[in-house]
């Protein structure tokens, strides 16, 4: 089995790459901070990690630089989109960040990815939305609609794969809350998972093939209830 991680530097794509490569998977990991993934490479010199900066807001470079790998890879089975930012009340510039990489800079790639997977008789497909990706919000209003749109494309295109029989899984990973850089400034916080643990659910979630998984499993008790409850509810909680 070989794995693509996009944004493996930190976080939670970090434990991925370090959880796969625990196992001997051969993997490519990419992200800005190349020094990070250098990092990772060097904790496992008995395992194949290609490495790779890729900023997925430069989409033409990012596309051509997965066509790269799966030629040095000789191919591959499973591809990761797990590149992300949020930021706290963002600014104006930083709405628009969020788009071009949430949005924009993981659709280039998963398109990329299912006509490689399309051509190459199938594969899977992974995606790391949110539970954001469920409802508004009253802080981050761009990050929650950047997930929605990731969410509804994984759906799309596991539609298109059932309808047109192209063999590609696609699995939507929801994550709650997962102590990271990215959430270390976050504020009420609950059922916060390590990394490492999210890894390894997502681990489990990504083997079996799940349309959608809830990370940690527990917060789709959550999903249930920000399906049903109405926007002058969730003003009161978010
Ligand atoms: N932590 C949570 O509670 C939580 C909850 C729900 C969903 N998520 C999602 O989980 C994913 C991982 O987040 P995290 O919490 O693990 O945060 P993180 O530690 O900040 O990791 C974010 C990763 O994305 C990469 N990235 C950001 N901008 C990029 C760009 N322009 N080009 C390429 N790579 C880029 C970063 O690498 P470089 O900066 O080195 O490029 C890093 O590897 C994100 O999609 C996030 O939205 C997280």
């Amino acid at each position: 089995m070989k794995i693509i991680i996009i944004g493996a530097t930190t976080g939670i794509g970090r434990s991925l790459a370090q959880l796969y490569a625990s196992k001997g998977y051969e993997i490519a990991i990419t992200g800005r901070r190349i020094a990070l993934l250098e990092e990772i490479k060097e904790l496992f010199p008995n395992t194949k990690i290609h490495v790779r900066a890729m900023d997925v807001t430069d989409y033409e470079v990012s596309r051509k630089t997965m066509q790269d790998l799966a030629i040095e890879m000789g191919g591959f089975d499973i591809v990761i989109i797990n590149a992300g930012v949020g930021f706290p009340k963002a600014t104006f510039e930083q709405e628009i960040e969020t788009i071009n990489i949430n949005v924009r800079g993981f659709m280039a790639l998963a398109n990329w990815t299912y006509q490689y997977f399309q051509q190459n008789g199938g594969g899977q497909l992974v995606g790391v939305s949110s539970l954001a990706a469920l409802t508004g919000s009253a802080y981050a209003p761009e990050y929650h609609a950047s997930k929605a749109f990731m969410t509804n494309y994984m759906s799309g295109l596991r539609m298109r794969s059932a309808k047109y029989k192209h063999q590609i899984a696609v699995t939507d990973i929801r994550p709650g809350f997962v102590d990271t850089p990215m959430t270390k400034q976050n504020k009420g916080m609950f059922w916060v998972s390590t990394s490492e643990k999210a890894a390894l659910q997502i681990a489990e979630a990504v083997s079996s093939k799940k349309k959608v998984a809830y990370i940690t499993k527990r917060y789709y008790l959550v999903a249930i209830l920000l399906k049903i409850m109405p926007e002058w509810l969730l003003v009161k909680v978010f």
